[in-house]
């Protein structure tokens, strides 16, 4: 799929990953629907206002997310493409000093970065599926969706994020299966540790520890590292119902 000319959903885009995945896509000529609950920098956009709108849904609500996408398909025209970063960080052990791990927390976790991620995958794949094909190779468009390597090794705390994010990688294959019918592929990115707001409230410890941990570069990735991949994966079809991980070959330990 080309970036060109196409028309783009970023969840979550109004931060770290998901802007970096916004700014590269206006700098390639796309249009960009950006759907956050916070609003994007007024900085950021200033300058390509009549390529990207933003619109305040919460990626949990069925309602918000439709309209978001009615009202961008509206604006630019047919979707072809969706990338899903919305998400947040909890750290909670599930039996502490002060007793077990609150359900709430848990829940809420699932409700944003597993449940919400599913909401906006399958609106999105509505409006794509209602693209024109007009080229031989049959495809419609991709969806792209952000888990996490603590979905293969979450470290103490991380019950509700690893839980949420594995749910993302182990439903990446049968979602690319439902969606290869109408030509959409679905792959899934599992970062490592990259520089936004998320990683920045983390305690120095925590992080000298995580780039003890990193294989090479010895450094956090940067946003356009991860906006670069999310690139290349629209680009180039053969990628679909895989969980690619983006790590410098960090593993993380326990703690
Ligand atoms: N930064 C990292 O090191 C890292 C590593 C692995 C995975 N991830 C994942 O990448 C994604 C992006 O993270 P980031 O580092 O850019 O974080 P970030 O905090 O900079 O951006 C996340 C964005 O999601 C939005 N958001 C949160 N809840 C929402 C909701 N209910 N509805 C709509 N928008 C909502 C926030 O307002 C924010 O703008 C997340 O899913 C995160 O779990 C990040």
């Amino acid at each position: 799929m080309k970036i060109a000319g196409s028309t783009i959903l970023i969840s979550g885009g109004s931060s770290g990953l998901g802007a970096a995945c916004a700014q590269n896509f206006l700098r390639g000529g796309a249009k960009v629907i950006l759907i956050d609950i916070s609003t994007p920098p007024e900085e950021m956009f200033a300058i390509e206002k009549e390529s990207c709108i933003y619109m305040r849904a919460d990626v949990t609500k069925g309602d918000e997310v439709r309209a978001a996408i009615d009202e961008g398909v509206r604006r630019f025209g047919q979707m072809s493409a969706a990338v899903i970063c919305a998400g947040v960080l909890h750290s909670e052990r599930s039996l502490g000093r002060n007793g077990p791990a609150s359900l709430d927390a848990f829940r809420r976790v699932i409700e944003i970065n597993l449940i919400g991620t599913f909401n906006v995958l399958r609106l999105s794949a509505e409006a794509i599926s209602k693209m024109t094909v007009e080229d031989t190779t049959l495809e419609r468009g991709v969806i792209v969706m952000t888990s996490s390597i603590a979905a293969y090794e979450g470290q103490i705390g991380q019950s509700a994020y690893a839980a949420s994010k594995g749910g993302v990688a182990a439903m990446t294959l049968p979602i690319a299966r439902d969606l290869g019918r109408v030509g959409i592929r679905v792959v899934s990115i599992a970062p490592g540790v990259f520089e936004t707001q998320m990683m920045k409230s983390a305690p120095d410890k925590v992080r000298q520890s995580l780039l003890d941990e990193t294989v090479f570069p010895i450094r956090f990735g940067q946003p356009e590292e991860f906006a670069s991949a999310v690139q290349h994966v629209i680009e180039n079809p053969m990628f679909n119902g895989c969980t690619i991980r983006l790590d410098g070959g960090l593993r993380m330990r326990a703690k």
